[in-house]
């Protein structure tokens, strides 16, 4: 065999969290190749998640505020008809534009882009099986895992992508169902749940869960929140859980209970999404023959500065701990590389957002009230409702309130909570202000243009 060509740095993935990392350290001019097996950079987010869903779901919003809510802004609309292959298409432009954009940044910061799919030939080599036949390897002194993450399935449902689908099969359906059942009443089930809904579907969601939104959303706002989406036609079936699912007829059966026992019900559907979480994806990558270890839940396990028990192996993004967010994900490639390159980095865990891009969008940076009641410390709550706003008012958009949570003796912010339009922009300026650590005066007395949601 020939000799492996050695590189600075090794990113197996082609995510955010890969191509991130490899365009910061082409940028530091390190010697950079990063190996992808999807046929395309920009990962899960690009590819089949983020980026399609927002597509989808801001088109299906502008397609269901025209047909339900124009004529009391005096708008006559007539024979408003839904182009579902158009819509596909223009979510296709959207996603075809951006991967085809890092291609273009890996060319300019002299990334070496490996079309294929990697293992673990030994500590510093990575074999790759070449999407265009053949196969190489490639030496790393230093190696980046940023291998992503899957679908956790459903026990006793086959995936087809078709009636039984993920969030993958669920961004790219041909026709609008007529009865789709979501199991799992977290952010996908309930963005894609909001899609499928505002095109026609009736939306039954299951949530195990006494509450929706999945981890890390306030009790509060996740109340509000479902009921504003009911008032949008999505019903939900809480504390509920799945005991089986039939697939071999016309419908797809979906057998629910209490979750904690009661009489059984049959739900029936056209496409049943399966939403239940996601798990890191590390198959056939080869870490258990060089020794790095795994925990409980499937994440690779790594210290503070990201390293694996091989310290020139390092790991980032949805692979390893944290929210699996794109955000998340990007902050941890940037402060990799500046591990490797300036020996420091960091990532301030504490200030990352979330976003679910309903409409109303759901935001939220920092603690949940429950979190900071839990912590022992004393805090003050502060909130305001959207229909108290002039802007909304104006946009005849009033749903949802914005909540404060500070410490009640020293003012400082420890979370920050919005359900209405928009939240999803106005949590970047709550997430600054947890950043700079300020108080929730600062804010009151920053200057606010008027009128404005913010
Ligand atoms: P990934 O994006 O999954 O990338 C990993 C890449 O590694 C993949 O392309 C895979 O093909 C490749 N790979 C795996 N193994 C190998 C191998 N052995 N060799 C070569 N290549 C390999 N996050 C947000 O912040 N905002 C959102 O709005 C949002 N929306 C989402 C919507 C959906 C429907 C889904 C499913 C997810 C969404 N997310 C969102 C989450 C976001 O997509 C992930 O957090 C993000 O993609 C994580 O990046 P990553 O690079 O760690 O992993
Ligand atoms: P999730 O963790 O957000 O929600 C899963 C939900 O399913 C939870 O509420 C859970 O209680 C419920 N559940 C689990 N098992 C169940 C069962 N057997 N029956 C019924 N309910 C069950 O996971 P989801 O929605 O699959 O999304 C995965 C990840 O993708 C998210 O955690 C998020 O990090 C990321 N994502 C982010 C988005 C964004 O930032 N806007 C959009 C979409 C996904």
């Amino acid at each position: 065999a020939t000799e492996a060509e050695e590189k600075d740095l090794v990113i197996i993935g082609g995510g955010v969290a890969g191509y991130v990392a490899a365009i910061k350290a082409g940028q530091a001019g390190l010697k950079v190749a990063c190996i992808e097996k999807r046929g395309a950079l920009g990962g899960t987010c690009l590819n089949v998640g983020c980026i399609p869903s927002k597509s989808l779901l801001n088109n299906s919003h502008l397609y269901h505020t025209i047909l339900h809510d124009t004529k009391n802004r005096g708008i006559e609309v007539g024979d408003v008809k839904l182009n579902l292959e158009q819509m596909m298409k223009a979510k296709e432009t959207s996603v075809s534009g951006l991967t085809k954009g890092i291609e273009f940044l890996f060319k300019k910061n002299n990334v070496e882009y490996i079309r294929g799919t990697g293992a673990f030939a030994d500590e510093h080599t990575v074999a790759v099986n070449l999407i265009d036949g053949g196969e190489t390897s490639v030496r790393g002194k230093n190696i980046i895992i940023a291998t992503g993450s899957e679908a956790t399935p459903f026990p006793g449902l086959s995936i087809d992508e078709k009636r039984v689908v993920t969030s993958t099969g669920a961004i790219a359906l041909k026709e609008v169902p007529k009865k789709m059942v979501v199991i799992g009443g977290g952010i996908i089930g309930l963005e894609m749940g909001s899609v499928w809904s505002r095109l026609g579907a009736e939306v039954t969601v299951v949530e195990f869960l006494g509450q929706i939104g999945g981890p890390g959303m306030d009790a509060e706002i996740s109340k509000m929140t479902q009921k504003i989406l009911q008032k949008q036609g999505m019903k939900f079936k809480l504390n509920t859980k799945v005991t089986k699912g039939d697939d071999s007829g016309d419908t797809i059966k979906i057998s629910v209970e209490a979750a904690k026992g009661g009489k059984e019900e049959t739900l029936d559907a056209d496409v049943v999404l399966v939403a239940i979480g996601r798990r890191p994806y590390t198959a056939g990558l080869g870490v258990e023959n060089i020794g790095i270890e795994t925990d409980e839940r499937g994440r690779l396990v790594i210290d503070q500065e990201y390293r694996t028990k091989l310290p020139h192996i390092r790991v980032i993004g949805d692979c390893t701990f944290g929210p699996m967010l794109a955000h998340k994900a990007e902050e941890e490639a940037v402060a990799a590389v500046e591990f490797i390159t300036k020996n420091y980095g960091h990532v301030n865990y504490n200030a990352i957002p979330s976003v679910m891009y309903t409409h109303p969008e759901v935001a939220w940076v920092g603690q949940t009230e429950a979190e900071v009641k839990n912590s022992g410390v004393k805090y003050n709550v502060g909130s305001f409702p959207f229909s108290a706003n002039s802007r909304a008012k104006t946009n005849l958009d009033t749903d949802g309130i914005v909540k404060f949570i500070a410490d009640a003796e020293t003012d400082r912010i420890l979370g920050i909570h919005i359900v209405g339009p928009n939240a999803g922009e106005m949590i970047a300026e709550g997430t600054l202000a947890l950043e700079y650590g300020a108080s929730s005066e600062d804010v009151a007395r920053t200057s606010h243009a008027h009128p404005t949601l913010a």
